[in-house]
C-alpha cells in the first residue's frame, strides 16, 4: 500500500491511509518526498508543543514553500512572541464577536440572491464569498472595493497552477490598494484592525508597514480558503448525515458543537510540517537533524486513544479535543472568527435551505498538499 498520505487531501475517504499509517507505522518515511509523517495524536502534539525542536522557520507546508518575507505563521520565537503579542490585540474573541452583525448581514445578502428553486453552485455563490467579505471587512476594505478585493484575493489564494503573471498583477493590485488603508488609518485612525495594529500600546508594539502587509497577505491566505473548505465539508457532511441535520434544524443552539466536530471529522487543514533542528527519536525511530516532518492533523482527529468511536459523526460529541486550529504558539489566530463565520454561516443556510441536496457525483476537490475542501458544489435548493 501506497502510505503516501499528501494525495489523501483529495481522496473521498483519506482515513483508511490514515488509519494504516497512525496503527501500523505512526512515524513513516515517505521517501519520495523526503518527509516523514506523524500521525498519532499524542506524536502531533508534543511535536506542535516543541517550536525549540520543531522549527516553522523553514516552511510548514511539505514543499518547503515559504513566503518571501517572513511572517507569523514561518516565525520561531523570539521574533513569533513579540510579533503575535502585536497581533493578538486585534484578535480579542470580543472583537470578534462584535463582526457577528456583520457577518450575518453577508450570509444573509449572498442567501438572497439563491434563486427560488433550482440549481446553485454553493462554492460560487456561498463557501467561496463569505470568507473573502469578512476578510475584507477585517482588513477595513470598502464596500466599493469588495469586488476588486474578492477577485485578487481568489487570484492569490487559489493560485496553484496559475499563470504567475496574473498572480504578481493580483499582488501588487492589492498591495497598492493596502497601502492606500494603511496610509488614511496613518492620517485618520478608525477603530478597525489596520488603526490599532498601527500604533503602539501597552498590550503590544505598532507594526511597521512591511510587516503589516504580510500579515494581511497571511490572513488572507490563512483565513479564506480554510474557512471555505469548512463550510463545503460541513454542507457534505450534513448532506450525508441527514439526521445530524434534521437536530441542527430543531435545535440551532447544536450548531456550535456541531461545528468542532465538522472540524474534527473532516479537517480543512489535513497536516503541516516542521523541520527538526536537531536529531530525535520519535517511538524508537531516529529522525536526523534538518529533515522535515508532516504532523497529520486530520489523523490525529480521529486516534481511538483520544476519542471514543472516532470514525463516528457525532455532532454533540464532548469533549472534543481536537488539532484542526494546531495547538501551542502557533495555534490559529482566527480560530475565533473562523468559529463564528461557520456558526453563523450554517445558522443562515440551514434558516434559508433545509432542505438542499448536495449532486454528490459532480462536486469538485480542491487541489492542495495540505488542505481538504471543495472548488465546485452543485446545490439543489
Ligand atoms: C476553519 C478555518 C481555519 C482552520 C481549519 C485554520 C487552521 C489553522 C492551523 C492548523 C494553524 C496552525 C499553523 C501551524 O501550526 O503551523 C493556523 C494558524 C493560523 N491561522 Fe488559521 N485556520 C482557520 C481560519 C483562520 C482565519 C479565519 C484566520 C484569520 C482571520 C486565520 C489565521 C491564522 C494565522 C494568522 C495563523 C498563524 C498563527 C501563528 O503562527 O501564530 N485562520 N490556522
Amino acid at each position: 500500500m501506497d502510505l503516501d498520505p499528501i494525495p489523501q487531501t483529495i481522496a473521498d475517504d483519506p482515513h483508511p491511509i490514515y488509519r494504516v499509517l497512525r496503527e501500523d507505522e505512526p512515524v513513516h518515511y515517505v521517501e519520495k518526498r523526503d518527509l516523514w509523517v506523524l500521525s498519532r495524536h499524542e506524536d502531533v502534539l508534543a511535536a506542535i508543543k516543541d517550536p525549540e525542536t520543531f522549527t516553522s522557520a523553514d516552511g510548514v507546508v511539505p514543499s518547503g514553500f515559504k513566503p518571501e518575507k517572513p511572517t507569523l505563521i514561518v516565525l520561531d520565537p523570539p521574533d513569533h512572541t513579540q510579533m503575535r503579542r502585536a497581533v493578538m490585540r486585534a484578535f480579542t474573541p470580543r472583537r470578534m464577536a462584535a463582526m457577528t452583525d456583520r457577518v450575518r448581514g453577508f450570509a444573509r445578502q449572498l442567501l438572497d440572491a439563491f434563486p427560488a428553486s433550482g440549481e446553485v453552485d454553493a462554492f460560487e455563490s456561498y463557501t467561496d464569498p463569505l470568507p473573502i467579505y469578512v476578510m475584507a471587512e477585517l482588513l477595513g476594505v470598502d464596500a466599493s472595493e469588495r469586488p476588486m478585493f474578492k477577485r485578487c484575493g481568489d487570484a492569490i489564494v487559489y493560485s496553484s497552477g496559475a499563470d504567475p503573471a496574473s498572480l504578481l498583477s493580483a499582488q501588487r493590485e492589492l498591495t497598492d490598494y493596502l497601502q492606500t488603508v494603511f496610509d488614511e488609518r496613518k492620517r485618520d485612525p478608525r477603530e478597525d484592525l489596520i488603526s490599532l495594529l498601527l500604533t503602539s500600546s501597552e498590550e503590544g508594539r505598532a507594526l511597521d508597514n512591511e510587516e503589516l502587509l504580510g500579515l494581511c497577505f497571511l490572513l488572507l491566505v490563512a483565513g479564506t480558503e480554510t474557512t471555505t473548505s469548512a463550510l463545503g465539508n460541513a454542507m457534505l457532511l450534513l448532506e450525508r448525515h441527514r439526521d445530524a441535520r434534521e437536530l441542527l434544524i430543531e435545535d440551532p443552539s447544536l450548531i456550535p458543537a456541531a461545528v468542532e466536530e465538522i472540524l474534527r471529522f473532516d479537517s480543512p487543514v489535513q497536516g503541516l510540517s516542521r523541520i527538526v533542528r536537531r536529531d530525535v527519536e520519535i517511538r524508537g525511530q531516529k529522525i536526523s537533524e534538518g529533515a522535515r516532518v508532516h504532523l497529520l492533523f486530520a489523523a490525529a482527529n480521529r486516534d481511538p486513544r483520544v476519542f471514543d468511536e472516532p470514525d463516528r459523526f457525532d455532532i454533540t460529541r464532548s469533549p472534543n479535543n481536537h488539532l484542526a486550529f494546531g495547538l501551542g504558539i502557533h495555534f490559529c489566530l482566527g480560530a475565533s472568527l473562523a468559529r463564528l463565520e461557520l456558526k453563523v454561516g450554517l445558522e443562515e443556510l440551514l434558516a434559508r435551505a433545509p432542505d438542499y441536496q448536495l449532486s454528490v457525483d459532480r462536486l469538485q476537490r480542491l487541489a492542495s498538499d495540505t488542505n481538504r475542501g471543495f472548488s465546485k458544489l452543485p446545490t439543489v435548493l
